[in-house]
Order: C-alpha cells, then structure tokens, then sequence
C-alpha cells in the first residue's frame, strides 16, 4: 500500500495560505470524528481556521509534528499510539499533563511546543453535563493504562468519596495508586486498588459503585474487563456505567443494561476534550460561544 503524505491528508500548512492550519495525528486516523467536532467548532465561533488529519508512520511521530510546526501548523491533537511521543516533543507541559504522563494536546508559541492533556477534563465535564454527580460518589476505575493515568487526576479534583482501580494486571493498578496517592490523600478520597477477582467476592469490595468507568482495552474488542459475577455485585439501577469506547454498546455497558444501571458511551468525552483543546488554541473567550452538547447531538444523529 503506498504510503499516506500530509498533503493527501490535507494537512500541509502551505495549503492553506492566511488561515490557522491544525491537525489530528494518530496512526490509524481516517476514522477520526476530531475534524468534524473542530470544524463545527469554528463554525460556531467564527473562527478562520483549517484543521486536518495526520498519520505519521509509527515511529515518526517527532520528524511528523516538527514538519508541521515548521510548515506553520499552529496546534495538533495527539491520540493513539502517540500520546507519549507528543510528551517527549513537548518543550513545556502543563501539570496536568506531566500528571497524566501523556499528551493530547500541541500549541506552538513563540517557537516553543506547549504539550497539554484536556482528556480528563473532557471526561469530567461530560459525566457532569449527564446529571452525574461525581463529589462524594464511589468510584470503580477499570484499567491502568495510559487511559486511566490520564483521567485519575481529574476525577479525583472532583473529590469523590472512594476511588478504586481494577486492573487485570493489580501491580499496574498499584503503581498509579502509588503515583496519585498525595493528590487523593490531599483531597480525603479513599484509593486503592482490588484485582478483577476480587470485584466477584462481595466480602472483599464493598459494592455497589456509584459510577464505574471503563478505560481498559477490552471494549474495543467486543469483550468486558469484568466477569458476570463481578458485574452483578458492581452495577445496581443507581449505577452509571460509561465506557471510553465510542460508537457501540459495549460488552461493559450490556452488563449494566442488563442489572438496571445508566450507561453512556465515550463520545461526550470525545468532544469535550476537543472543545478544550479548541478553547487553548483560539481562546477562552469563546467559552461560552462555542456549544458542545450540540456538537454532541448532531454528531450522534449524523
Ligand atoms: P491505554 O493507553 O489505551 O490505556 P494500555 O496502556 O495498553 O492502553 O492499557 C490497556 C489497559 O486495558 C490495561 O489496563 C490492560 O490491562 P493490563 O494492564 O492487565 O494489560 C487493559 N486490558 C486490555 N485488554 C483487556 C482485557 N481483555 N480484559 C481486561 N483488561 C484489558
């Protein structure tokens, strides 16, 4: 198969002579929804400005993204598999993002790239935007990939009462356990860790939970991260259930259905991390300007 160019992405900055260029890199990428959300965005708002997609070979991220930023690409959104590349191309981080240990978000300035992470902000903004009531709640992370890293941070701003990770492997569970445990403790939620066996014993989880998260890969290959019996002691008619994964009701999310619980899919999270990013690059002015639960409905009618 012959090899994918910025150009035939339309994502050469050169292109497009007097208008912000910005582009969505990841590898596979045609799938992507981001051009659609920003170019709605800036339809919205008013804003001059182009934003494509980019699909450097794995490896190449770093060569990829200079030559955009050369070329006059003014912000890039990073996803899959390049989060921690975009991390290490990065001049200055942000908190968030040195806490999230990944980046997916790129803005240059005065010749410096400036790496964000607006995942977990777009997490919490979505569940809050349903009615979710994430203070004093208790939590089940499923996970402890670069997902959930990315996400801990601020979920556990939102000071919920407990917070669990469940993790196939429980030693990756506690080493984010370890990582985050001065924010959590400086916020009085409980955190720690069980492994997925334990979530099936109802002596050793004090299920239910409030809100169960899926940041595992499991969702994305049609498989559930936890048991039936495991669902059983996790998900009640009071649980919200909601899978990273978008486009599909996953194997995680018919768990739930099936015991009562609310579930959501992960395109809320998908257009609000968006519409952070969109807000870095063009400003906070347009806060309040642009509107991404509308976003958001057309893109599930489209
Ligand atoms: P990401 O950066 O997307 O989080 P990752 O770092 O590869 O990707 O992490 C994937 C997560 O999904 C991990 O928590 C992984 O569990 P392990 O740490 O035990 O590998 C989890 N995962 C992937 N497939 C899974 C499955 N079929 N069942 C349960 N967990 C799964």
């Amino acid at each position: 198969m012959s090899q994918i160019t910025s150009a035939q992405l339309h994502t050469d900055p050169a292109q497009f002579p007097g208008v912000d260029v910005y582009a969505v890199a990841g590898n596979p990428i045609s799938h992507s929804k981001s051009p659609a959300i920003h170019q709605r965005f800036s339809e919205q708002s008013n804003q001059k400005m182009h934003y494509g997609r980019l699909q450097p070979e794995l490896g190449k991220f770093k060569t990829a993204a200079q030559a955009f930023f050369a070329a006059g690409g003014k912000g890039m959104n990073v996803t899959v598999p390049f989060k921690l590349d975009a991390q290490a191309l990065a001049d200055v981080l942000t908190p968030r993002a040195q806490l999230a240990g990944a980046v997916n978000t790129l803005r240059i300035e005065d010749g410096k790239i400036f790496g964000d992470n607006t995942d977990g902000a777009g997490l919490v903004r979505d569940l809050l935007a349903q009615g979710i009531q994430i203070q004093g709640s208790r939590i089940l992370l499923l996970g402890a990939g670069g997902a959930s890293r990315g996400v801990l941070g601020p979920l556990l701003e939102q000071s919920p009462k407990e917070l669990i990770i469940a993790n196939r492997s429980k030693a990756k569970a506690d080493e984010l356990v370890q990582l985050f445990s001065n924010l959590a403790a400086s916020l009085n939620v409980i955190f720690h860790t069980v492994s997925l066996g334990d979530l099936e014993d109802v002596g050793k989880t004090t299920s239910p939970f409030d809100l169960i998260i899926n940041a595992t890969a499991a969702g994305l290959s049609d498989e559930s991260p936890i048991s039936d019996d495991a669902a059983s002691n996790v998900f009640t008619p009071q649980s919200f259930a909601y899978d990273m994964v978008y486009g599909k009701v996953t194997a995680l999310m018919q768990q739930a259905l099936h015991r009562g619980a609310r579930v959501s899919d992960g395109l809320g999270m998908l257009v609000e991390q968006a519409a952070d990013a969109f807000l870095i690059w063009r400003g906070t002015q347009l806060t309040d300007v642009i509107d991404s639960r509308a976003v958001l409905a057309e893109l599930r009618n489209s």
